[in-house]
């Protein structure tokens, strides 16, 4: 058995904390043998309900939890932190501007980003879930200036896993026979799901599909997905996004199998496909020692150019507008 890891969960008593909390509980986030220690964040009008889920927690008696405690107050939330996962966000509601919806967040995660940067273990990992992630992601890490920029990273994985998912189902194959899918940019209708270097069952997926099905189906299915659940549900993605946290965690930590790779939102320090430094983009990436490392060097096509041109465009504008308000310098 390993030391305890601690781990807090920010907007714990929202849809995607509530699916999230019993999976790290009972050892997904990190593996079966360590020892977790639940740190559970919310605002006090949602204090009671996370107190709720605690109780939950506790009464699942998961061999591997040691602790679960519920805060209002973020500094003591992040005491000791070795994994933060940031998922509780102020929502876009109808007619809000973008200005007013950057303000909003940039209000909870510049705060949380400087908590994590003077309470949080030496060692910590954040993972940005709460939109707009990526520029979200962006924001905590600029309060954080005594923490490796490497260690902020946005939640491109629940784009990742949709467009497996897609591709699966378009050849019948397995999810576990599709290897090295990348969704390069935004958690955003601006991203660019990408089959360049998939394989399926070891065959290139650019033999098994063609280029029409990729431009009028795939791409904008995997790309307006979380619509299209809303739709369904009435609700948004949760239990998929909480499973998609889980998988980026565990890979960061553990690694990814040998012949593979994920899409996690990494810091760009601006030796990768042409993106400038300072933002965190999706691409494809692989782990080592609990540090991402981003897979260099691949071909890139013309419409694969495009898209990640797109994407830096529009991480770009959004940054433009959060330098604007002084959120970030
Ligand atoms: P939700 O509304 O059910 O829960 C959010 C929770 O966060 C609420 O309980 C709220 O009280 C809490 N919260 C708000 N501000 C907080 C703060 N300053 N500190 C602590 N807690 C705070 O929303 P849900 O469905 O759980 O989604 C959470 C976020 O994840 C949303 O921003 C959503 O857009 C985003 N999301 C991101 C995905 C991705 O792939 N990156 C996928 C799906 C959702």
């Amino acid at each position: 058995v390993r030391t305890p890891v601690t781990v807090t969960v920010t907007g714990a008593a929202g849809n995607i904390g509530y699916a999230l909390l019993f999976r790290i509980a009972s050892g997904a986030l990190l593996g079966s043998d360590t020892p977790v220690r639940l740190n559970l964040l919310e605002i006090p009008q949602a204090v009671k309900a996370a107190e709720g889920t605690a109780m939950e927690l506790n009464d699942s008696a998961f061999p591997l939890l040691e602790s679960v405690n519920v805060y209002d107050g973020i500094d003591d939330a992040f005491d000791g932190t070795n994994v933060a996962l940031l998922v509780g966000a102020r929502p876009r509601t109808k007619g809000m501007e973008r200005a007013d919806l950057l303000e909003a967040n940039g209000g909870i995660f510049g705060p949380q980003g400087k908590a994590i940067n003077d309470r949080a273990a030496d060692d910590v990992k954040v993972l940005v879930v709460g939109n707009p992630a990526n520029t979200n992601a962006v924001i905590a890490m600029h309060s954080a200036p005594d923490v490796p920029k490497s260690r902020f990273t946005a939640m491109m994985r629940l784009d990742h896993n949709r467009a497996i998912s897609q591709l699966a189902a378009k050849t019948g194959a397995p999810v576990a026979d599709i290897k090295k899918m990348t969704v390069w940019g935004n958690h955003s209708a601006d991203q660019y799901p990408d089959v360049s270097y998939a394989t399926v069952a070891g065959k290139p997926a650019s033999e098994l599909v063609d280029a029409e099905w990729l431009e009028s189906f795939f791409v904008p299915t995997v790309a307006k997905r979380g619509a299209a659940i809303i739709e369904a549900r009435g609700a948004s993605s949760a239990a998929s996004a909480a499973s998609a946290a889980i998988d980026h965690v565990y890979n960061w930590v553990n690694g990814v199998p040998e012949g593979d790779w994920v899409t996690p939102g990494v810091y760009q320090d601006g030796s990768h496909y042409g993106v400038p430094e300072g933002l965190i983009f999706g691409m494809p990436a692989t782990a080592e020692n609990g540090e991402w490392v981003v897979v260099d060097g691949l071909e890139v096509s013309d419409r694969t150019r495009a898209g990640i041109e797109h994407n830096i465009k529009a991480a770009q504008e959004e940054l433009d507008a959060v330098r604007a308000l002084g959120l970030i310098k």
